[in-house]
């Protein structure tokens, strides 16, 4: 008697896939990232890896869904006052900014992808000191770096990011955090909470339904505004990685300026908006347009804002810090993202044309 079994099965822990695997396992990896580095007591973040890291600039160096994270750290630093660009690192290179007392970031899971490696040699030749944000110990980034600051995921074997996309912004969060010497207890409490916020995503979300809805789609477009803007850009990746489905992120005040053009009804939008803020408000305004000319729309929500009356189905998540919300955002758009493409029987751990670390220019 023989049992057929694929030996790579045997790392999914009864997923079909890897990918599956890393979305469930993000309560456990996030927490991973947190440990010991919250004071829940003294409402402050404490990460010994940045002693004497005082920047008075940032510039973020980064490709691919570590490029969006890298732009949702930009505008973290921003709010709180400290000037922050993210760049494209193959883009970077081709005419580096001044960097003058700027630190340099570059954001990497794996610590080996050229473009980035690139750009972090041509800020050091500016004399420039740098930082690397990855998840790989003993990485090469790890190793060329001034400092370096470890997002904690574990290992992630599925080619298209998800754990470690998490992951990169709750680090994000805690570097903005500390070298700001911020202690907004609320924004540190929904960072400890997010073990729980993201398991409660994982336990009730209807991702799967909503994409079986729209398998015949001609276009996916994804908008959102502020921290939203870059889950919406990295829910396109995700969707186009592994469906190879035509799809496009937008910050949601663009829709109107061209890509309107392209909505018809057979082209959901995906509408990122938490909160109830003026920008949720505007993202509802956005929504209205698409609405109008018949696009199904699907929000991803809180409930403050009243985007759901405009919405053909709703992908909820918890309320809380806007900070929070983002990233418990882009779970539900990995689900979303991973259900299209098991409909599709893509190969999910395996897209097409695509490695997990490119080490070529
Ligand atoms: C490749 C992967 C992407 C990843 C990018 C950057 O293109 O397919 O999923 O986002 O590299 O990878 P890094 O290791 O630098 O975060």
């Amino acid at each position: 008697n023989t049992v057929n079994w694929d030996p790579e099965d045997t790392g999914k822990s009864g997923y079909d896939h890897f990918m599956l695997k890393e979305i469930h396992e993000q309560p456990r990896s996030l927490r991973q990232c947190l440990q010991g580095r919250v004071d829940e007591l003294g409402g402050q973040v404490e990460l010994d890896e940045l002693a004497g890291v005082n920047p008075t600039s940032v510039q973020f160096v980064a490709c691919g869904t570590s490029y969006h994270a890298a732009l949702y750290g930009a505008r973290l630093f921003q709010e709180a006052g400290i000037p922050a660009q993210a760049f494209l690192a193959s883009e970077y290179v081709t005419a580096p900014p001044p960097v003058d007392d700027a630190l340099v970031v570059g954001v990497t899971q794996s610590g080996e992808t050229a473009d980035t490696l690139s750009a972090l040699r041509a800020a050091k030749r500016l004399g420039a000191r740098t930082l690397g944000l990855t998840n790989v110990v003993g990485s090469t980034v790890a190793r060329e770096c001034d400092h370096v600051l470890y997002i904690r995921a574990g290992p992630e074997i599925g080619v298209a990011a998800s754990k470690t996309f998490a992951s990169q912004l709750v680090t994000l969060n805690l570097f903005s955090l500390a070298v700001t010497d911020d202690h907004d207890r609320e924004s540190i409490g929904s960072l400890r909470d997010l073990p729980s916020t993201v398991q409660e995503i994982l336990d009730d979300s209807v991702a799967a339904e909503v994409a079986t809805a729209y398998l015949d789609a001609d276009a996916y477009f994804f908008i959102g505004r502020g921290l939203n803007h870059p889950v919406a850009l990295e829910g396109a990746l995700k969707l186009k990685e592994i469906t190879y489905r035509h799809a496009e992120g937008f910050a949601a005040g663009e829709l109107k300026h061209g890509p309107l053009a392209l909505v018809t009804d057979n082209t959901p939008v995906i509408a990122v908006a938490t909160g109830d803020d003026e920008f949720a408000r505007k993202t509802v305004g956005n929504v209205k347009e698409v609405e109008a000319r018949d696009a199904p729309v699907i929000a991803v929500t809180d409930g403050q804002s009243d985007i759901e009356r405009y919405a053909d189905h709703v992908l909820r998540v918890p309320e809380t810090h806007p900070r929070t919300a983002a990233v418990l955002a882009s779970v539900q758009l990995q689900l979303f993202a991973y259900h299209t493409a098991a409909d599709l029987g893509r190969s999910i751990d395996k897209p097409r044309n695509l490695a997990k670390s490119v080490t070529v220019e």
